[in-house]
């Protein structure tokens, strides 16, 4: 079993720097990837309202504990408010109900989905996200959320929450992995002590379609044989060394095993000069059914 080392949050509190993304999965399928996970050492389990498996997630959770596997205090939990959610006066029934769907009394990483706001009956509305963050503050001493932070917030969003926050985000949560590896991003955010996720870690892997192409690149399969690791596992490695939390998601038991058995070796200086190499520029996650002319858009700018 492999225990992840911990980085310090800008509030004090410890997070496991890998956890398991549980995207596009549920049921019994993510409720066993789940317990798989905990048993191979994962204490960091990312999902969301959105996702609809909180309930599954949960379940998984409840029975390690129950098993004696783990206590609730060992395993950080994440999930996020999603854009329907986005009036003030919802924020907290909407953390209630992941919080029933999850059979938890707190989770430890409350995240803000999106910065846009969608219409409960459709579309998009203007609320700002400002509004809706500092509606998520009171979160933290109502004891709902041991932690609160961002998701998909480019540079200039993160500066607003920040002028105004009584409570500082802990981490802002974005696409990055090889093809698009966020530096400008990461440093911004390094310099104001707020962590970065790195969601789609693998970059949503497609074997027939050989995408993404750093992941089925021959030299990246030959960087890993030297390590005795898959391309995968140097994919994973490389964002742990750009100082970022990766979340990749897996159903499949040995490639649960597989991709947190990544604190064992370091790629070198040279390697990870190569794989800087791989930077398109280009993001996977463009959130198409959100209204890239909003004002709100978080995706027009660099970084
Ligand atoms: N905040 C946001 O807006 C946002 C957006 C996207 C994702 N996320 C979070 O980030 C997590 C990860 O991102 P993602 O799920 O989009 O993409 P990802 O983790 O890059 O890719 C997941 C895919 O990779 C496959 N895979 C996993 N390990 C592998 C390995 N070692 N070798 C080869 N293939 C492997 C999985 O297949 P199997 O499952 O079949 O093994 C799955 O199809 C999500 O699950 C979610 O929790 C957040």
């Amino acid at each position: 079993m492999v225990i992840a080392p911990k980085i310090q949050l800008n509030n004090g509190i410890h997070m496991p720097v890998i956890g398991l993304g549980t995207l596009f999965s549920q049921s019994r399928e993510i409720e066993e990837a789940v317990k798989n996970a905990i048993d191979c050492g994962y204490r960091h389990i990312d999902t969301a309202f959105c996702y609809g498996n909180e309930k599954d997630v949960g379940r998984a959770i409840k029975a390690k504990i129950e098993e004696g596997v783990i206590r609730r205090e060992d395993i950080f939990v994440v999930t996020k408010l999603w854009s329907t959610h986005h009036e003030p006066s919802a924020v907290v029934p909407a953390c209630q109900q992941s919080l029933q769907n999850l059979g938890l009394s707190y989770v430890d990483l409350y995240l803000m989905h999106f910065p846009v706001g969608f219409s409960q009956y459709g579309g998009i509305n203007d609320i700002d996200y400002v509004h809706t963050w500092k509606a998520m503050e009171p979160l933290i001493d109502k004891g709902l959320a041991r932690s609160i932070g961002l998701s998909n917030f480019n540079s200039e969003q993160i500066e607003r929450v920040l002028q105004v926050c009584k409570v500082k985000p802990v981490v802002n949560q974005v696409e990055c992995n090889i093809g698009f590896n966020q530096k400008k991003l990461i440093e911004f955010c390094k310099q104001r002590d707020i962590q970065i996720t790195a969601y789609c870690p693998l970059g949503q892997p497609n074997p027939c379609k050989k995408d993404p192409p750093f992941l089925f690149d021959d030299r990246i399969k030959a960087m890993g044989a030297k390590y005795n690791k898959s391309a995968a596992q140097v994919a994973l490695r490389y964002l742990i060394q750009i100082g970022t939390i990766p979340i990749p998601k897996s159903v499949t038991k040995h490639r649960i095993a597989e991709n947190i058995n990544i604190f064992d070796f370091e790629l070198s200086g040279d390697d990870m000069r190569v794989l800087e190499t791989y930077h398109t520029g280009k993001r996977k996650i463009l959130f198409h059914f959100a209204d890239s002319k909003h004002k709100y858009y978080p995706f027009n700018i660099e970084f």
